[in-house]
């Protein structure tokens, strides 16, 4: 039997992709994760949505040494997809090196270990904060990269070409790099979703653990040009994300793709506002949620939304949620968490 290793795999977009991995494939699922943002309660949740079985290895990827011990045994490894990263922007710019450190060292000692065994296939989280400001919306795979506004978006544009030259350089290892815009929402059964070990940064856990009474929402500037003058984004729901990944895997698997290291943007293509988001979330909860309008948070881009259509067209993939399954999805989620801390 084949195997796929799952880097990041307790966590919340590692976690959803575990799913659809074992609901859609017959391959070996084999997750690491190390729980620095993340933890064992992943795994069991996914146990109770998914029938079949899946391996897990606690290992931090930056332990070269480790690495080597605890996978360098795996046989039959069709290939990784690597989320395993630190993911918050503001912490980045406080402190630096801990992201530059984190995320670049476990991506070349993944990349190694592909080398060492022969493993030809890589599927790698990017995002589309290495666009920037862009000049011109919908952005494309071919919108240039803007200079990097945080060392988490630069560990992002510096992963990419650093597997862009690991492939010249291996001319049978193929890779797909995938740009997420913003990935929301929670498991359609509400049995699994983020957990976020800390205060939340994000827009969606925000309003969800707002409208619970344990955050006080700020919408962060009204007076954008925009259409109401609040910032605008690509919001996707996280199973769509997982899918594609499940699609990205499969097109490198059947070696469908013409590019050896290719790119795709994964967002609905539907640009949403602060506003409108919250909008969505009132209609869906019932809930009229208590929030202020303060204002611009540095470093936010006034508006990014993604072109999807070399995703659709080369990986057969159309996102199936809507922003309101999107709200209503994190908002079931959060009353499931309320549940268990009652209980
Ligand atoms: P997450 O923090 O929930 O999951 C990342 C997982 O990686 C965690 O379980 C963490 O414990 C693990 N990890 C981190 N460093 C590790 C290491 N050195 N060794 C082993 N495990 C390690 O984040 P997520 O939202 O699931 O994001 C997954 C990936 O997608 C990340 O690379 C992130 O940068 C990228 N991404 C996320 C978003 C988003 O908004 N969530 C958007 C664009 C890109
Ligand atoms: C969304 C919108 C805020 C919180 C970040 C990373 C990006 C990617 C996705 C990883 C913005 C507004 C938010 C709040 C608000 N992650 N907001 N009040 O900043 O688009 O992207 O996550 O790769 O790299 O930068 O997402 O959810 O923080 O913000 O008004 O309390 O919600 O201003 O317009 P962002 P977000």
């Amino acid at each position: 039997m084949q195997s796929i290793i799952v880097t990041g795999g307790a966590g919340y977009i590692g976690s959803h992709t575990i799913i659809e991995l074992l609901n859609n494939t017959d391959l070996n699922v084999i997750s690491v994760d190390n729980f620095s943002n993340s933890s064992s309660a992943a795994y069991e949740k996914i146990k109770q949505i998914c029938s079949r079985s899946f391996e897990t290895i606690e290992l931090d990827l930056c332990d070269k040494q480790l690495l080597e011990k605890k996978l360098g045994s795996l046989e039959n490894v069709v290939g990784i997809i690597h989320f395993a990263a630190y993911k918050s922007v503001p912490e980045s710019v406080a402190d630096p090196l801990l992201y530059y450190h984190n995320n670049n060292t476990s991506l070349i000692n993944i990349l190694e270990f592909c080398k060492i065994k022969g493993i030809q296939n890589f599927i790698f989280s990017s995002s589309c904060s290495v666009y920037g400001n862009a000049d011109a919306l919908p952005v494309t795979e071919k919108t240039p990269l803007a200079k990097a506004e945080s060392p988490y978006a630069h560990t992002k544009q510096m992963g990419e070409e650093m597997i862009a030259f690991f492939c010249k350089a291996n001319p049978s290892f193929r890779a797909t790099l995938l740009r997420y815009f913003n990935p929301v929402g929670a498991h359609i059964s509400g049995k699994i979703g983020e957990f976020p070990l800390n205060r939340p940064n994000n827009l969606v856990p925000i309003i969800t653990q707002t409208a619970v009474g344990k955050n006080s929402l700020v919408v962060f500037g009204n007076d954008y040009p925009t259409r109401d003058g609040s910032c605008i984004r690509d919001y996707i729901h996280v199973s769509d994300i997982a899918d594609a990944h499940v699609k990205a895997l499969q097109n490198l698997i059947q070696k469908k793709g013409l590019e050896q290291c290719q790119l795709f943007n994964l967002g609905t293509g539907n640009g949403v506002s602060v506003l409108e988001a919250i909008a969505s979330f009132e209609k869906v909860s019932g809930t009229k949620l208590k929030y202020t309008i303060g204002g611009r948070r540095a470093g936010d881009v006034v508006a990014v939304y993604a072109n999807n259509t070399r995703a659709k067209e080369q990986l057969n993939w159309v996102p199936k949620y809507s922003l309101d399954d999107m709200m209503a999805s994190a908002w079931k989620w959060q009353l499931n968490i309320e549940g268990s801390n009652n209980s």
